[in-house]
């Protein structure tokens, strides 16, 4: 459940961001009508909206990635909680107040009614609430170190997609206005198609009293205008182009005229001529020395005045008819002012932005014997469907390496362990390392429940003899009365802790050599809740590890990573710093009396368990260290044991892992037929 909303949330951040990163110009516009609404004017063309649009964009992407492949869950989580609840904030706002007739979420490629946002908002909402409360169940699937990478690779993918189509044109076209679209086609209605239904009413004052009327009951001019507004009252057949218009400098109509030239036509359009690049006069020039040369037609849209397009001709010395047509209408032909259509017969033939107009270099010839005749035709759902597996390709491809090496190289160790067989699993000879399951009792069972428990754990182990060693930690006042009734070549028997130092006036402190004196064998040390309830230091460790192994005790030493730090892809140098912190300062020789145990603080006592993927690729990591140290054979003849909600359900897999050699298991330790259970996953 967790993870289908998290997957759905995935999905439509991902689409959303990268509708949007297409056409920055288009996200720019979106959010200055935002701003207007609240009084606030900022123009579109300027680098602030720009900026905004595709930040808004990369945002998106990039966070629905993270909530795809599981990284940063928590972070991840919270933003997109934050970013819904705003989103649902928003389009409830312009629903409300109608102000915004189109959200905008998915840019120009879907156009939602601010209802339909809406209610997707509230879906959205919810999905991402279930994930903020529980974002570690959100499935990682990349289990190794590639996090950065893939982060990096998300972020310049989306950078990249929106600054080429900044800098060109959307590298997607989701306006009706594409290359291959034939203008006339999609502006005809069906015959017997009910065209939309408006209804206008107007805002009228006299003698400071405001009415509003409609064109029905209109009244006599003794009434001053004021404001109008449009609705659509039934929505009818709506063409896919429904706004061309085009108007001379005498206001007259020309829309079928500039529509229906039967040679190639040159429409230089200039949404508002007092804004345009004038870097680009010389290209224009070429173009228009080259309508000349081939009797090519040419033509200027702007929205600007006719005043405004006559001393833009005059500052840059060429002249050419100019026609007038609606801002938002040009803006969505082309995003670039100026910005150049080659059409003919009303197709759109191709496109280009004004970084990448045709100059004489590429003009050379009659328009048929040049390429420029056809652009890419790069519109609608299957560009975008293309471009997105461009993008998952690799990240997929990444996926899987890791999955097959990882598997490999599992299979590669099961079939050295087979070769020297399972008889060989409870002794070390010259390879093989022991395999243990280990009991930590932690603070549970009064004296007469621990005696209790150890004897029926001891006589379970001796009717069916375990393929592992089998040790029980217990408190220090069980271990005397333990030890007595143990047959330690079956049970084992360790403390939890011990003293830091020797002995002397520690009041309540139990030494090594006391624990060793109880007839124990080994002890527990550096486990996670003494690290934290007991603020014990890698040097307070130091001291412990080094004391217990003056007394011939064995050590289990504990290390393992917090929740936080394992979403920060720091486990692995957490873990290092903690061993090279307390044990990694041992001689080789009193190496031997370590046996490690991995502990992910998330999996202690959670039922949270790492996933038998995730504690092998520690313990394979935590070996290399070890080998790193003490060179490759310490490092194979180094018991590591995986701790963290182990249960009798979940020990075989991750026992069944080349470098986990057991447990230590916690809560499923002080019942004897648990406890028997995970022991005997090394029988399967
Ligand atoms: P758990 O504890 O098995 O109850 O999670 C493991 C431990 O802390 O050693």
């Amino acid at each position: 459940m967790v993870e289908a909303c998290c997957l759905l949330t995935a999905f439509v951040f991902i689409f959303s961001g990268f509708t949007k990163a297409v056409d920055p110009q288009g996200g720019a516009i979106k959010i200055g009508e935002y701003l207007n609404t609240f009084g606030l004017s900022i123009s579109d063309d300027g680098v602030l909206l720009q900026l905004l649009s595709v930040l808004e964009s990369t945002f998106e992407f990039v966070l629905g990635v993270h909530l795809l492949l599981g990284l940063r869950r928590k972070i991840a989580s919270v933003l997109s909680f934050v970013m819904m609840l705003f989103m649902t904030v928003l389009t409830l706002y312009i629903y409300v107040t109608g102000k915004i007739s189109d959200c905008g979420c998915f840019g120009e490629a879907l156009h939602l009614s601010n209802r339909d946002t809406f209610l997707k908002n509230i879906l959205l909402l919810a999905f991402t609430t279930v994930t903020l409360f529980f974002p570690d169940r959100i499935v990682s699937v990349l289990n190794k170190g590639p996090h950065r990478g893939v982060q990096l690779y998300s972020l310049l993918f989306v950078l990249l997609v929106s600054l080429w189509s900044y800098h060109y044109l959307p590298l997607v076209d989701y306006r009706p206005y594409y290359i291959g679209q034939d203008i006339p086609g999609a502006m005809s209605i069906p015959a017997g198609a009910q065209a939309p239904q408006y209804k206008t009413t107007f805002i009228l004052e006299k003698n400071g009293e405001r009415k509003e009327f409609t064109l029905d009951n209109y009244p006599d001019s003794t009434w001053k205008f004021i404001d109008s507004r449009t609705e659509e009252v039934s929505p009818g057949y709506k063409p896919e182009i429904y706004d061309f218009a085009v108007f001379s400098d005498k206001d007259e109509e020309v829309t079928h005229d500039i529509l229906h030239q039967k040679n190639y036509f040159f429409w230089l359009i200039f949404p508002r001529v007092e804004t345009t690049d004038n870097g680009e006069i010389d290209a224009i020039g070429d173009i228009y020395d080259y309508c000349r040369r081939y009797n090519y037609g040419i033509c200027g849209l702007t929205s600007s005045s006719h005043q405004a397009a006559e001393a833009w001709e005059h500052s840059a010395g060429i002249r050419f008819p100019f026609y007038y047509a609606d801002e938002t209408m040009l803006k969505t032909m082309i995003r670039s002012n100026p910005g150049v259509m080659l059409v003919k017969n009303g197709k759109i033939l191709n496109k280009w932005g004004k970084n990448a107009l045709p100059d004489e270099d590429s003009l050379t010839s009659a328009l048929g014997k040049l390429s420029l005749t056809y652009g890419n035709v790069s519109h609608g759902m299957t560009s975008t469907i293309k471009w997105l597996l461009l993008f998952f390709i690799p990240l997929i491809f990444r996926i899987f390496a890791g999955r097959i090496s990882v598997s490999l190289r599992n299979r590669r160790k099961k079939r050295a362990n087979n070769i020297i067989g399972k008889q060989d699993l409870i002794k070390n000879n010259n390879t093989m390392r022991k395999k243990i399951v280990a009991g930590n009792w932690k603070m549970n069972m009064n004296l007469q429940d621990g005696v209790a428990l150890a004897k029926e754990i001891n006589e379970v182990c001796k009717a069916d003899k375990p393929a592992c060693g089998v040790i029980i930690c217990t408190p220090f006042i069980h271990l005397a009365s333990v030890a007595a009734i143990l047959d330690q070549n079956v049970v084992a028997l360790g403390a939890e802790n011990c003293a830091d130092k020797e002995k002397g006036a520690y009041t309540g402190e139990v030494s090594a050599e006391m624990v060793k004196s109880t007839g124990a064998q080994y002890v527990i040390l550096g486990h996670s809740e003494r690290r934290q309830y007991y603020n014990e230091t890698p040097e307070i460790l130091k001291n412990k590890v080094a004391l217990a192994l003056k007394n011939n005790l064995k050590v289990i030493f504990c290390c393992g990573e917090t929740l936080e730090e394992r979403e920060a892809g720091k486990q692995n140098e957490v873990v290092k710093a903690e061993l090279e912190g307390s044990v990694f300062n041992l001689s080789a020789e009193e190496w031997k009396n370590i046996v490690l145990a991995y502990e992910p603080i998330w999996a202690i006592g959670t039922g949270k368990t790492a996933t038998a993927d995730q504690a092998e690729e520690m313990l394979a990591y935590i070996r290399s260290i070890v080998a790193d140290k003490y060179g490759k054979q310490a490092a194979e003849d180094t018991t590591i044991l995986y701790g963290g909600s182990c249960k009798p359900s979940n020990a075989p897999e991750l026992f069944s892992k080349p470098d986990i050699d057991g447990g230590l298991i916690g809560g499923a330790s002080l019942k004897a037929a648990d406890f028997k259970g995970i022991i005997d996953a090394w029988k399967k």
